[in-house]
């Protein structure tokens, strides 16, 4: 069974969702960078990518089942930020309103009898448990670090072997 109207029109609207969840994750990169904390920005370049990912497999499954792909306006991300911590719990709020809206997806394909997007919409599920766990941890890191944000720089480089930030 193929996604009917309702269905595609949500599917896309989260699509475009990851986009925003994709481009704020890059200006939240963009000021670490400014701020000198390159592991940190690294970190958040790299879940800007996952979020891209994300976006393009909505885009992939709306197509596979037969579209249209409708790629909804994109508002400009937050850019300032009055510490790491503000932009952390920015982040985390971030990943548990999408984690809200996954939910919400899925009680709709339930309600559209549409086992192909809720089988699909299945891994989103797991990945935001990931997401949220990720962040939070992140936040109390942050939290217990205070001042010292270098050590929160280490704990990246710990955690997760760094790759340049695009
Ligand atoms: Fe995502
Ligand atoms: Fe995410």
């Amino acid at each position: 069974m193929t996604p009917d109207d309702a269905v595609r029109s949500a599917l896309c609207t989260h699509m475009g969702r990851e986009f925003t969840a994709h481009f704020q994750y890059l200006a939240m990169s963009a000021w670490l960078e400014d701020e000198g904390l390159p592991e940190m920005a690294g970190f958040f370049a790299r879940q800007a990518a996952e979020e891209h990912m994300h976006g393009m497999k909505f885009f992939r499954f709306v197509i596979d089942t037969g579209g249209p792909v409708r790629i909804p306006a994109i508002d400009a991300p937050r850019a300032e930020f009055e510490s790491v911590e503000v932009l952390v719990s920015a982040a985390l709020a971030q990943e548990e309103q999408v984690t809200a809206w996954i939910d919400e997806l899925v009680h709709l394909a339930r309600d559209h009898r549409d086992l192909a997007t809720e089988t699909f919409l299945q891994w989103f599920v797991t990945e935001q448990v990931e997401e949220v766990s990720t962040m939070n941890e992140l936040l109390q890191v942050v939290r217990h670090a205070g001042p010292s944000l270098l050590l929160v720089e280490d704990y990246i480089v710990r955690r997760q072997p760094a790759t340049p930030a695009a």
